[in-house]
């Protein structure tokens, strides 16, 4: 059912934790199946430097989330917000379609915390520039994601 690059992941996650003295900290989740999501990043030069995942999700998450900060890591900040559901899956190796919404935990935290590094820099004109004004709402109404939705929780 899984490639053996997910498996592989699942085993042995990459980046797990939590930077302390992180930049940015973008949290998504459904509390409905329980599936959370924190990440952390670090950033110099608007490049991504640093990043860490911890997940409440199933193996899938785990594997992907693994994946996502794998391919975030040395971006820029407007490349990392073009990483989608597909790259993580095709870098994967392909996820069974019952999951491929899983790996939008990681992708989605990673943008929400990058808007949470622009928002603590006081840097509103690369919110709009990169269209965050939405997910910066959002965050700020404390909604937790549109994900649960899709996750069925298994
Ligand atoms: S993240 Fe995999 S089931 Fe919700």
């Amino acid at each position: 059912m899984y490639s053996e690059k997910v498996m592989e992941h699942f085993r042995n996650p990459r980046n797990v934790g939590e930077i302390k003295d992180a930049d940015g900290v973008g949290e998504v989740g459904n509390p409905v199946c329980g599936d959370l999501m924190k990440i952390t990043i670090k950033v110099e030069n608007d490049r991504i430097s640093d990043i860490k995942f911890q997940t409440f999700g199933c193996g899938a998450a785990i594997a992907t989330s693994s994946m996502v900060t794998e391919l975030a890591k040395g971006l820029t900040l407007e490349e990392a917000l073009k990483i989608s559901r597909q790259t993580v899956a095709d870098a994967l190796g392909g996820l069974p379609p019952k999951k491929m919404h899983c790996s939008n935990l990681a992708a989605d935290g990673l943008r929400r915390a990058i808007v949470d590094y622009l928002k603590k820099n006081n840097r509103m004109d690369k919110i709009k520039e990169l269209g965050l004004e939405k997910e910066l709402e959002k965050m700020e109404k404390g909604e937790l994601d549109d994900h649960g939705e899709l996750c069925e929780g298994v």
